[in-house]
């Protein structure tokens, strides 16, 4: 496995922010982990994002994920996107969200983009393929897959759930909302793992290992709802 190990999700965000110092971008309420002890990485991980309402005012552009970065510099990211024109972007109507499998890799490289209505519950599934080293991603509406992306990335050190705006949506308005279910699969244990957790205008109801810190899981993961003023 790729030993560097230096880029958690916080300073992955840190340089996607110079790196499009041109456009706004910021970022609000998260729960975020990591990094894994050296000796480890994230092999899997499985959460479902309870769609909230789209914010007031919808503009371009407000993104919830849940993802993770990697010793390859790439943020693997299932999203949920707001559009000021969601039939433009996946067909979607007035008051729904775009989402899709996708992996910041230099590039926004993304699986099919499909229209997704509040109260949907998105699965967002990431996992290591031994046979080919990439993560295989998807995610389900409801259970039913709707979108795959597999992409080479290294190892994941980092998770983290992200409310991030760009531009317009600066100015907006997210409701509250949630991830159920959440399950993050470590390569070996690593028992410190969740000293890691950085809870930021987010609660949950506890992290837990029942395996001497190989698995972790929450039950749900309550994100506040937050107003940006950028
Ligand atoms: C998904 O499940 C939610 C909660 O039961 C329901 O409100 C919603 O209509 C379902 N969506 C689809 C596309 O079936
Ligand atoms: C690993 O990737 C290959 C190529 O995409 C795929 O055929 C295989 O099913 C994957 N393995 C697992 C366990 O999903």
């Amino acid at each position: 496995m790729p030993s560097l190990r230096n880029l958690t999700i916080s300073s992955i965000l840190a340089i996607l922010e110079v790196v499009n110092a041109q456009e706004t971008v910021g970022f609000g309420p998260a729960f975020s982990l990591g990094p894994v002890s050296s000796s480890s990485w994230i092999r899997e991980s499985v959460t479902t994002l309870v769609l909230p309402d789209i914010p007031s005012p919808s503009a371009d552009r407000l993104a919830l994920w849940a993802g993770m970065g990697t010793s390859g510099g790439d943020l693997i990211q299932a999203l949920a996107v707001s559009f000021a024109d969601p039939n433009a972007n996946c067909g979607a109507e007035v008051g729904q969200w775009c989402t899709w499998a996708s992996t910041l890799k230099g590039t926004q490289l993304g699986g099919e983009q499909v229209p997704a209505n509040p109260g949907d519950e998105l699965t967002m599934h990431y996992k290591y393929n031994d046979s080919t080293g990439n993560y295989d991603q998807s995610v389900a509406i409801n259970g039913s897959i709707v979108s795959t992306l597999s992409t080479d990335d290294g190892v994941a050190q980092g998770w983290g759930t992200a409310v991030e705006c760009q531009d317009d949506a600066c100015k907006s308005s997210v409701p509250a909302h949630r991830y159920l279910s959440t399950k993050i699969i470590l390569d070996t244990a690593d028992a410190s793992f969740g000293n890691t957790l950085v809870l930021t205008e987010a609660s949950s109801s506890g992290l837990t290992t029942t395996d001497g810190g190989k698995t972790w899981a929450v039950s749900t993961i309550n994100i506040n709802a937050h107003t940006f003023t950028d």
